[in-house]
């Protein structure tokens, strides 16, 4: 705070009065760089794309992959976030699913590199949209998550994603130890220079409803919770706990999420370390915005570019939303 002056001659308002001058001295912009479109894939005789509480997004058959990414391309959107909405029958107890090297991820992978071989695709490493119980760990008799043993489990599943030809893998499970162990594993099968972004900061919040049920994977968590392994809400000064191991395991790039309800973190992160933040902008958030919205487009224009430029504040680098194509769009 260098300034002395104060009113009458100082008149903050005078920056403010005209448009061109609100924009030379905007401190923060967006731009479609910064978003990354996640997207629920599903197998081409899903019969119900609907999704309940997104009204605007869509579950993606593999065979309308194609046009779907390449407008994503075009927009100048850099990469694709993938989560597989897993046919029931693929559940199991130990998530085989996920290490099946033709699965839904891998086919999707594919799919995308022969359109838009430069789009980016981020994989999730976490075992919920693969296992009967909804857990992103593997659970013993009691229902306990087994840290250790999810380890294994979450590093064959990264280096499948890998060999599929994913470009980022992005562990969304919060184990213990996590980042390292995919490290290990990656590096030791030659993809040293596959970058992982960790979701360092992922709390257990009630903002993932959408989600779950985009997924298919609500049902199966049914009233159990991810207390044991997500962020307690109330915590921030953990978040640099976890950041700071992320990064010592080896995380090229550090998540928070949720964002918007988050944003206090992200700036923490953003002030204390010295790697990307990126921001989730997650489906209860957009859900909520989206109703803000109502049925004025302008207003949802307003409300979706105020909510991203806050994330921008914030210090985020880079951020997962549903709004990536309508932010896109808007920013063209
Ligand atoms: C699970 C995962 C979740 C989300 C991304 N990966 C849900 C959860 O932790 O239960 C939520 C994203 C959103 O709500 O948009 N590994």
């Amino acid at each position: 705070m260098s300034s002395t002056r104060s009113f009458p001659t100082s008149r903050p308002r005078r920056l403010r009065s005209k448009k061109f001058l609100r924009k030379l001295v905007a401190e923060h912009q967006l731009s479609p760089h910064d978003l990354v479109a996640p997207l629920f894939v599903c197998e081409n005789n899903e019969k119900n794309l609907a999704i309940d509480g997104m009204p605007a997004v869509q579950r993606i058959p593999l065979n309308k992959l194609a046009s779907k990414v390449s407008r994503i391309h075009k927009l100048g959107i850099p990469a694709v976030a993938l989560f597989p909405v897993v046919p029931v029958h693929l559940k199991s107890r130990y998530s085989s699913e996920a290490f099946n090297p033709n699965n839904l991820i891998a086919r999707a992978i594919t799919a995308i590199k022969k359109v838009t071989p430069d789009l980016g695709v981020i994989t999730d490493v976490a075992l919920d949209p693969y296992s009967i119980d909804g857990q992103d760990g593997i659970t013993n008799v009691a229902g306990d998550i087994i840290n250790d043993a999810t380890l294994d489990a979450l590093s064959r599943q990264a280096l499948c994603l890998a060999a599929a030809g994913s470009d980022v893998v992005a562990p969304s499970d919060m184990m213990d130890g996590r980042v390292g162990a995919i490290r290990t594993t990656l590096d030791k099968h030659n993809y040293q220079n596959l970058p992982i972004l960790a979701y360092t900061a992922k709390y257990a919040s009630s903002l993932y409803g959408p989600f779950r049920s985009a997924v298919g994977s609500a049902g199966n968590l049914g009233n159990s919770n991810k207390l044991t392994y997500q962020m307690f809400p109330a915590n921030s000064q953990e978040a640099l706990y976890e950041a700071s191991l992320d990064l010592q395991e080896g995380a090229d790039m550090i998540m928070v999420k949720p964002g918007n309800l988050y944003a206090d973190i992200i700036w923490r992160l953003s002030q204390e370390c010295n790697a990307p933040i990126f921001a989730y902008q997650v489906s209860g958030e957009y859900s909520m915005l989206s109703h803000l919205g109502g049925t004025d487009p302008e207003q949802r224009a307003k409300i979706i570019m105020e909510s991203l430029i806050s994330l921008k504040r914030a210090g985020a680098s880079a951020i997962l939303t549903y709004f990536a194509e309508e932010a896109a769009t808007l920013l063209s």
